[in-house]
């Protein structure tokens, strides 16, 4: 009966964490985004419920190519609530994703959001790391209407490896996810990261350094 007890307490508490660990849940029907509000709250203030309409939960566009002649050979569109202001505390956005032939998504993170993501036109490699210690790669290579999760907070990656364009669509679990490119990030801070901390933390030489920070 005690034991009952103390199992039934682990996973409420579980069930608890769960709930704790992800965007709060809505206390209203929806918070459409006020972008002229200069309140600052975890998250974007409501519209007045009196002034909003269908064009506040709608965005248009996601059947336009996006541009990828850039270094990367990728570009990601995005509707998040910064586009679509309906999303505000619904915990979930969109995006969509060109690649050029051999164009990559660099590695990156999403800190607030697991991502999941569907190829509708190409093949695309797909990949992400998990924590230390192991670092395991998970790799798989993707065709139109297949579909893979990036869980939250883990770096991944994407490749085009068909001959033409590739597509994909994928959603998150966040009104905001955020992105951290690890390359931007470690060698392109603003000011620099200390060149020999980058030296020792990569075991390079300090002109390996010296040379990504002038390319991020
Ligand atoms: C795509 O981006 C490149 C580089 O910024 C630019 O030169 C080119 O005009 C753009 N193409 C289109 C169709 O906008
Ligand atoms: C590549 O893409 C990432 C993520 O979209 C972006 O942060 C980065 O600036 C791009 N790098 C280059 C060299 O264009």
């Amino acid at each position: 009966m005690e034991k009952n007890i103390i199992v039934l307490s682990i996973v409420a508490l579980s069930l608890a964490c769960l709930a704790f660990a992800f965007e709060p849940s809505p206390l209203q029907d929806f918070c459409v985004a006020d972008s002229t509000s200069s309140a600052r709250l975890n998250g974007l203030a409501c519209k007045h419920p009196a002034s909003i309409g269908a064009n506040d939960f709608s965005f248009s566009g996601l059947h336009l190519p996006g541009n990828t002649s850039n270094p990367n050979g990728s570009r990601v569109t995005p509707v998040s609530v910064a586009q679509l202001p309906g999303l505000n505390t619904l915990g979930i956005s969109m995006v969509r994703i060109d690649y050029a032939p051999w164009g990559i998504n660099p590695p990156h993170t999403h800190p607030r959001a697991t991502e999941i993501l569907t190829v509708i036109e190409g093949s695309l490699q797909v990949g992400f790391v998990t924590s230390n210690p192991d670092n395991g790669l998970i790799t798989k290579t993707l065709h139109k209407g297949d579909v893979f999760v990036f869980p939250v907070g883990l770096v991944h990656f994407q490749r085009n490896v068909g001959t033409g364009n590739t597509v994909a669509i994928a959603a998150l679990s966040s009104q905001n996810p955020g992105v951290i490119t690890i390359a931007n990030a470690v060698f392109g801070s603003k000011p620099d990261v200390s060149g020999d901390i980058l030296a020792k933390a990569f075991q390079v030489d300090r002109s390996v350094v010296d040379q990504l920070q002038t390319k991020f």
